[in-house]
């Protein structure tokens, strides 16, 4: 089992020092959402904070693309200290190149869908995978509601995982609260993205590990219990 607190939901004004708050919290990843204003109607931060931030933790880097061109990005992102790299499925024709090229720069390779897109159209990429992230809120923002709707794409997921006798983790990410994250975990899901929930707690390190019991337990009756 995965956390990753997601820096988007962090105080932009300090970056360095909340990306150590993570480091100090027990959590596994730290999630990096960098947004181009074209894929997606918003603008996060580029290779050069990233590069910046890498010196405060060992924490590993998962870097999630919702950039139109990833192409030009992967070096960027890969010299800046990403030790994973997600592209979006619904580049369509990029997807095959990009995930080879993140493989030839050294690091993992993930790949995400967003809530409209079929999860039939993972299929052809599953064996070339690390890491599948299924998007459970419409990429942009953090503090979305989780959208229901998409739970059955991580127990497709996660049976074909078991199928084809694969090893590619399950991520899922947007409105993962404690509640969700059980929910999503009962489904199969072994990465748990969380901002919001986990930013906004009193105590980083209390949420984080309210976050890995109730995953442990996959119970979402267990959620109510306070971070
Ligand atoms: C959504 C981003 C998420 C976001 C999740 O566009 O990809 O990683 O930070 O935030 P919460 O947990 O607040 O929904
Ligand atoms: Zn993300």
């Amino acid at each position: 089992m995965i956390i990753a607190p997601s820096l988007l939901a962090a105080n932009f004004g300090q970056l360095a020092k909340d990306t150590a708050r993570a480091s100090k919290s027990g959590a596994d990843w730290l999630h990096l959402d960098i947004m181009d204003g074209h894929f997606v109607p918003n603008i996060s931060f580029g290779p050069a904070v990233v590069k910046a931030l890498r010196p405060a933790t060992k924490l590993f880097f998962d870097v999630h693309l919702m950039c139109s061109r990833p192409d030009i990005l992967l070096e960027p992102f890969a010299q800046a200290g990403a030790d994973q790299i997600i592209v979006h499925l619904e580049l369509g024709e990029q997807v095959t190149p990009l995930l080879w090229k993140i493989r030839k720069l050294g690091k993992k390779v993930g790949l995400s869908l967003n809530p409209p897109t079929s999860i039939g159209l993972v299929q052809p990429f599953l064996d070339q995978l690390d890491h599948l992230l299924v998007m459970t809120v419409n990429p942009g923002f953090g503090g979305q509601e989780f959208i229901y709707e998409t739970l059955p794409k991580i127990q497709q997921a996660n049976a074909w995982r078991r199928e084809r006798n694969l090893a590619y983790t399950i991520g899922v990410d947007g409105g993962v609260n404690l509640k969700t994250a059980a929910e999503c975990a009962r489904a199969g899901a072994d990465v748990f993205v969380s901002g919001t929930t986990l930013f906004a707690a009193h105590s980083l390190k209390r949420a984080v590990s309210k976050m890995r019991k109730v995953v442990l337990a996959s119970d979402p009756a267990l959620a109510d219990l306070r971070v």
